[in-house]
C-alpha cells in the first residue's frame, strides 16, 4: 500500500518553540483518522532535526532530554530518481537500513524565527516539495516589522508613524534619534524589528524610559522600530485563507490583554492550560465592533494578505484607536498560533478541514511552480556557447 507521507514540521530555535509543539499536536490529532501517514519532523531548541514516533505525543514533551533520546536524527535527501525523502541519519552497518520515507507534502507548524521567516520555506523550495503557508518572500518580509511597514505604506495600507535605526546609528547619533522620536510625540512603543511574542516590546512615556527600552531591545535585535502608541488602543485581528489570487477573510477577534500591551505571558501562559494553544488566550469572537468597522478590517486584511503575496492561512493584526476608530496595520503572522483555527471554526471550517485546505493550496502552488519552465537544456558553459562569454579566464 502506498500511503502518502505528510511531514509535520515543528519546534525550532524560536521563543515560540512550545507554541509550535502545541500547534503540531493539534495537527496530529485532527488528521489522526485521515488517509495520510503522519511523519513528525521536530527541530529541537538547539536546531537538531529529529524523527521518531515518540514525537507525536504531547506527554513526551514534559522531559525534552528523554524525548530526544527516544528519537533519531533526520534530514531531507534526494533519491536517484530525484524524489525528496525524510531520511534517518547516522552510521549504518551492513545489516541496518536507515528509515527513509518519500515526502508527499510538509505541514509547516513552526512559529517565529527560522521556521516562519522563510529560511525553512527556502529549504522546501530547494528540495522542491510542497509546503503549507506562505513562500519565502511573504514569510521573510512578514517577519521584519520595518520592511513590512514600508511595504504597507507603499500600498496605501495605513501604519503608525515611526522611525527605525540600527545599533551603530544609536551609538553614533543617539541625540538625533531621541530628537526625532520626541517629534513623533510620547507615548511611543519600542520594538525589535524581527522578533515576536512581545519580547522587547515596551510602551514608553519619557525620554529616560525610551533610552532604557532601546538598550533592552538591542539585546534581542540589531534593528529597532520606535512608533507612535495608539491610545486608547483596541486590537482587532482577522485571519485570511487562500492565495494572493483567491482568498477570504475570517470573522474578527478582539484579544484581551491584562495590560495595554499583550505580553508573552498573556498570550501563552495565563489560564486555559497550554494544551489548547492559542485558543486559550482571552479573546472576544466575533469582535464586539460595528458591522462597518468589521467590514473595513476584513477588507484591509484581504488587501494586506495580497500585498504580501501570502498563502495558506495568515493572521493580520490591526491597532484601532478606540475613540476615532482609525485602523492601522500592526503585523502579519504568516504561521499564526494554532493556524487561527478558532476564527475559522466560527465560519464552519473545522481544524481538519482547515489543514486539508492548507495542504491543497500547497499542492496547487507546487504544481504551478513545476508546470513552468525553470531550467534550460543548453549548457551555456559548453565549449561552443562559452566562446561568447568575454573576459572569462579560459574563454576565447
Ligand atoms: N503602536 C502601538 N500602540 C499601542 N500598543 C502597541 C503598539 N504596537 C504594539 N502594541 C502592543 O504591543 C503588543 C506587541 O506588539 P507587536 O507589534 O504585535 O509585536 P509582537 O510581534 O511581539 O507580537 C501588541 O499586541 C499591542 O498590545
Ligand atoms: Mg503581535
Amino acid at each position: 500500500m502506498n500511503q502518502k507521507n505528510l511531514i509535520i514540521a515543528f519546534g525550532g530555535v524560536s521563543p515560540e518553540h512550545e507554541v509550535s509543539v502545541l500547534t503540531a499536536m493539534q495537527v496530529f490529532s485532527a488528521l489522526e483518522n485521515s488517509s495520510y501517514n503522519l511523519v513528525p519532523l521536530y527541530i529541537t531548541k538547539s536546531g537538531h532535526w529529529l524523527g521518531g514516533d515518540a514525537l507525536s505525543n504531547l506527554e513526551n514533551y514534559k522531559d525534552l532530554n528523554t524525548l530526544e533520546s527516544m528519537c533519531y536524527p533526520v534530514s531531507f535527501t534526494k533519491s536517484e530518481m530525484g524524489i525528496t525523502h525524510l531520511t534517518e541519519q547516522g552510521n549504518f552497518g551492513l545489516f541496518k537500513k536507515p528509515i527513509s520515507v518519500p515526502v508527499y507534502a510538509v505541514v509547516c507548524a513552526f512559529h517565529g524565527s527560522e521556521g516562519e521567516n522563510g529560511a525553512f520555506q527556502g529549504i522546501c523550495e530547494q528540495y522542491n516539495i510542497p509546503y503549507t503557508g506562505s513562500g519565502v518572500l511573504a514569510s521573510s518580509v512578514g517577519m521584519d516589522k520595518v520592511k513590512a511597514k514600508q511595504l504597507c505604506e507603499a500600498n496605501q495600507i495605513p501604519v503608525t508613524s515611526s522611525l527605525d535605526f540600527y545599533e551603530s546609528d544609536w551609538e553614533q547619533h543617539q541625540e538625533t534619534i531621541l530628537n526625532e522620536a520626541a517629534l513623533l510625540e510620547f507615548p511611543l512603543v519600542v520594538k525589535p524589528s524581527s522578533l515576536g511574542s512581545s519580547i522587547g516590546v515596551k510602551k514608553v512615556d519619557t525620554k529616560e524610559e525610551l533610552i532604557e527600552a532601546v538598550e533592552i531591545a538591542f539585546r534581542y535585535d540589531a534593528h529597532l522600530l520606535v512608533e507612535v502608541a495608539i491610545n486608547p488602543l483596541m486590537e482587532i485581528n482577522c485571519s485570511v485563507l487562500g492565495t494572493s489570487e483567491t482568498c477570504r477573510a475570517s470573522v474578527c477577534e478582539r484579544p484581551l490583554g491584562s495590560m495595554e500591551t499583550l505580553s508573552f505571558e498573556d498570550k501563552y501562559q495565563r489560564g486555559g492550560g497550554a494544551e489548547k494553544g492559542m485558543a486559550s488566550a482571552d479573546r472576544v469572537i466575533p469582535a464586539d465592533i460595528s458591522p462597518e468597522l468589521t467590514d473595513q478590517i476584513r477588507s484591509m486584511a484581504v488587501h494586506t494578505f495580497k500585498t504580501f503575496d501570502a498563502s495558506g492561512v495568515a493572521r493580520l493584526d490591526f491597532l484601532v484607536n478606540a475613540d476615532t476608530e482609525e485602523v492601522y496595520f500592526n503585523e502579519i503572522n504568516t504561521i499564526p498560533g494554532s493556524f487561527s483555527f478558532y476564527l475559522w471554526e466560527k465560519s464552519d471550517l473545522s481544524f481538519a478541514g482547515l489543514v486539508n485546505e492548507l495542504i491543497d493550496i500547497a499542492l496547487k502552488k507546487h504544481q504551478a511552480k513545476n508546470g513552468r519552465i525553470r531550467s534550460y537544456e543548453t549548457n551555456l558553459l559548453s565549449e561552443k556557447a562559452a566562446t561568447g562569454i568575454k573576459g572569462l579566464k579560459g574563454s576565447k
